[in-house]
């Protein structure tokens, strides 16, 4: 899995937290990233994501394809949340959801996919070879067979073999609590689960991007959900709760607690706050109260994160909890940024 302590001791904001002599907080650091191209995306998984992604976009390259071989990097390495090493749902089965959109508002989404690599590069495939937006399960799988994508042999990676039979021991299935009334809530393995050092856990890469023509595009990939329902889809594979792009405006993708995001339509939400004139960050924060309030005392169990850039170039995230962090990477410059935050 992996170690994100790693990159934030390493990055140059551990550096200036100690350089002040105060603890590293989400809410002293504002990014003013201006400029492009210029990649952004989700956790520390990001930073080996932005480089593929830059490899492309400082050779003037389209935002599109950035985006696309950004996030296949993630899908690749072994972690516990992207990919078909990552944690399986309650049956033991990975089951990937991903989505695409460019700067056209082209869109294609992928869910419920099994035993494809690359479940993004589908997604670009239903984008640009179907009159579809969204191929789920074993169609989806077809479609990416008929397209020449291999089934795999699914391979839990060391940590999610270890972490479902963990699970399995209990067997206990319980999701976040809900926004309803006296229903039983409580907090489980979900996405993404609170560790047990207090940190949260990552469950999503999503990136957006502008490339040097000024175009937008933005990619979502996950896993969703450990030891989830099976059958159950999160934000990630919906265009406008998981992603959004609006070549005019901005756009924005999520991470977290794929119900809450969807109930307000997240990054879609955050995309048309931009588009009245809010800043990306203003933008993210508004949809984080929007969700907190909406969950009222339940908010507490739940992690969401959004980032989101605009048209300028600029750069926000915000999220519920703290411990949601983005890696940016323009001009030469890369870095992981702690996102603002609302909870403790
Ligand atoms: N955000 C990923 C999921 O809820 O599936």
């Amino acid at each position: 899995m992996i170690n994100r302590r790693k990159f934030i001791q390493a990055s140059a904001f551990t550096g200036l937290a100690t350089a002040i002599g105060q603890p590293l907080r989400g809410n002293d650091l504002h990014p003013a990233i201006k400029g492009k191209p210029v990649v952004v995306s989700t956790w520390d998984a990001g930073i080996r994501a932005n480089k593929a992604a830059w490899d492309i976009l400082s050779k003037g390259g389209r935002a599109l394809d950035a985006v696309e071989k950004g996030v296949m990097v993630t899908e690749e390495e072994q972690n516990c949340c992207v990919g078909l090493g990552a944690n399986p749902d309650r049956d033991g089965f990975v089951t990937l959801d991903a989505c695409i959109m460019d700067e056209f508002s082209n869109c294609g989404s992928v869910a419920f996919l099994e035993r494809i690599k690359h479940p993004i590069a589908v997604a670009r495939r239903v984008m640009e070879k179907t009159p579809h937006v969204m191929l789920v399960g074993s169609g989806a799988q077809q479609f990416a067979v008929a397209e020449g994508f291999p089934l795999e042999e699914q391979k839990l990676s060391p940590e999610a073999e270890k972490a479902y039979k963990d699970w399995l021991i209990k067997s206990e299935y319980k999701p976040p609590a809900i926004n309803v009334e006296n229903k039983q809530g409580g907090h489980g393995p979900f996405a993404p689960a609170r560790l047990s050092n207090g940190e949260w856990n990552h469950d999503t890469i999503g990136m957006v991007a502008m490339d040097t023509n000024g175009n937008l595009s933005g990619s979502c990939t996950t896993s969703g959900a450990g030891f989830k329902m099976r059958g159950r889809l999160g934000d990630s594979p919906i265009i406008g709760a998981g992603l959004f792009v609006d070549n005019e405006v901005g756009a924005c993708t999520a991470t977290g607690q794929g119900e809450d995001v969807i109930r307000v339509a997240g990054s879609h939400s955050v995309v048309e706050l931009m588009r009245q004139g809010l800043s990306p960050e203003m933008a993210c924060k508004k949809v984080i109260e929007r969700i907190i309030r909406i969950k009222g005392p339940k908010a507490k169990d739940i992690q969401v994160g959004f980032l989101a850039i605009n048209k300028k170039g600029q750069v926000g995230a915000w999220s519920i909890h703290k411990g949601f962090e983005y890696a940016i990477r323009n001009q030469g410059e890369e870095r992981l940024v702690k996102a603002k935050f609302v909870m403790e």
